[in-house]
């Protein structure tokens, strides 16, 4: 059994923790889109409202999603907004294309259908623009289209295919990837085609905020120094991070499970040096723009080989993997990360919302099951839009990290504050030794409602066959003293505390 004290810093809190650090990524890629939120118009099969899954709908509005980048990915640099706009009948079909597959797309999921989608979910829209195969004219005519008041013939297309209202969409990325599938810029010729497009979007909308497509290490520091005379011109930072080096989705052993929950918190060192290229850049006289981490997530070989063995496990190439109780702490550890870094991170995309890579919700035909992932961000939900606070943890205890040397306790924690009490969600890292918690913190007088996720197994998944194997249970929560706690984890559980 493992013994932990953890302390709450009330009176040293780290920032606002943004809703759009819950956010998600919706991609047409295989069975995300199409056969996964929408069955179409008409569907007499699976209830749905408008084309889209009425199971879905529900399950992500109480997730929930409080934000929703779309249409790529990759795909979004092939992706021709007119395309999806007017009558069924009269959208083209075109080749679809993302990450090396190709689908037919009758751009049944236009931009009004994405609209209405985060309308029924709850989410702010971020749409992700076309820089790959797409030009600086056409793109400024999608922001025209979504957010124009006066009257142009834009406009006027809107309101003639439903919409008077603009939808005003904030967030727009410029391109994705563009060092590699958004057309393998180099960072030089990026920072300057980015400068064209981020100029004449500002003349369109300058309330918009641009994403930038960030990479890693030089190719960051070339464009942030290229382009730091433009600071105007950039809002966000977007980076993105994949978890692939856990082995296979529920073939792994111990070592494979500490690596995949190790990598998922090196992702911290990544925003952090990030940040501080970030900051570098910036002239003195300004504020050093944010990190948007707008695709993160565990990718599994099942899915498509990525990184070390590059064996094909599963054919055809879905970009589906089982979801383990495993990837809800990974989710989790992730969680924690965003928490702390909530002063240099703008937003963050989970990817992807449905059915592929770390998808919280699954559809099989008119079949539809959550994964423990969806129930780790669910326990999340009373941090969201609160006030981060540092947790102190002590334990001597440490999780062997494997090939990534960051150290983490067994047990990690993160805490918020809001109007209504205090939030805290605990992680039990163990592989198979439960924990002892003790919770110490001054003005922590009344549990309002505890709950655990957990799973006999890391391996432990829910499935088309048992689809409740895994979910959210009551947990006791003991008084142990004054303004003292004592909470029992399984081994690897995570579990949320809410204070009055
Ligand atoms: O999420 C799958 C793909 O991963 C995205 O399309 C791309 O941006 C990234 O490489």
């Amino acid at each position: 059994m493992i013994d932990t004290k953890l302390t709450l810093r009330t009176d040293a809190p780290i920032g606002t923790i943004s809703p759009r650090l819950y956010g998600h990524f919706a991609e047409h890629l295989e069975r995300c889109c199409y056969d996964g939120l929408w069955v179409g118009l008409g569907n007499k099969d699976i209830p749905n409202i408008g084309g889209f899954r009425t199971d879905v709908v529900n399950m992500l509005r109480s997730m929930p999603v409080p934000m929703l980048r779309w249409p790529g990915g990759c795909y979004a640099d092939h992706y021709h907004w007119h395309d999806g706009i007017g009558t069924p009948e009269s959208r083209p079909q075109r080749l679809g294309m993302s990450c090396g597959l190709q689908v037919e797309d009758d751009n049944g999921i236009g931009t009004h259908e994405f609209i209405a989608l985060c309308h029924l979910i709850g989410a702010e829209p971020y749409l992700a623009g076309n820089m790959g195969s797409g030009s600086v004219q056409e793109l400024c005519d999608w922001l025209e289209y979504s957010n124009a008041t006066i009257d142009t013939t834009l406009t006027r297309e809107r309101a003639a295919n439903g919409s008077r209202d603009p939808f005003g969409v904030k967030l727009w990325g410029v391109g994705n990837e563009n060092w590699g599938c958004g057309g393998h810029y180099d960072a030089a010729s990026y920072a300057q085609e980015y400068r064209r497009y981020a100029t004449m979007l500002r003349h369109v909308d300058p309330k918009a905020e641009l994403v930038a497509c960030g990479h890693v290490d030089e190719w960051n520091e070339e464009f942030l120094r290229i382009n730091s005379r433009w600071h105007h011109l950039m809002d966000h930072f977007s980076i993105h991070r994949y978890w692939i080096n856990g082995a296979q989705e529920t073939g792994f052993n111990e070592d494979q499970y500490y690596n995949l929950l190790a990598e998922a918190q090196d992702t911290e060192n990544f925003i952090t040096t990030t940040a501080n290229t970030i900051r570098e850049y910036t002239p003195k006289d300004k504020t050093p723009i944010k990190i948007a981490l707008d695709e993160w997530g565990v990718w599994h070989p099942e899915a498509r080989p990525w990184g070390p063995g590059h064996e094909v496990m599963r054919e055809p190439l879905s970009y589906e993997q089982a979801g383990t109780m495993r990837d809800a702490l990974a989710a989790g550890i992730a969680l924690e990360v965003f928490h702390r870094q909530c002063n240099v991170l703008s937003l963050a995309n989970l990817a992807q919302i449905l059915n592929v890579l770390h998808a919280p919700v699954m559809t099989e035909g008119a079949a539809m099951w959550l994964t423990p992932t969806y129930y780790a961000l669910q326990l999340h939900t009373p941090h969201i839009g609160a006030t981060a606070i540092p947790v102190e943890v002590a334990n001597g205890t440490s999780v062997p990290n494997g090939q990534f040397s960051v150290e983490s306790n067994v047990v990690s924690a993160t805490a918020s504050r809001n109007a209504s009490g205090t939030a805290v969600t605990l992680i039990n890292r163990h592989f198979d030794q439960a924990a002892s918690v003790t919770l110490s913190t001054a003005g922590l007088t009344k549990v309002v409602k505890a709950r655990i996720l957990a799973g006999d197994s890391p391996r432990a998944q829910n499935s088309i066959e048992k689809p409740d194997a895994i979910k959210l249970a009551d947990l006791t929560v003991s008084a142990d003293g004054s303004n003292q706690w004592r909470i029992e984890l399984p081994a690897h559980s995570m579990a949320t505390i809410e204070f009055a």
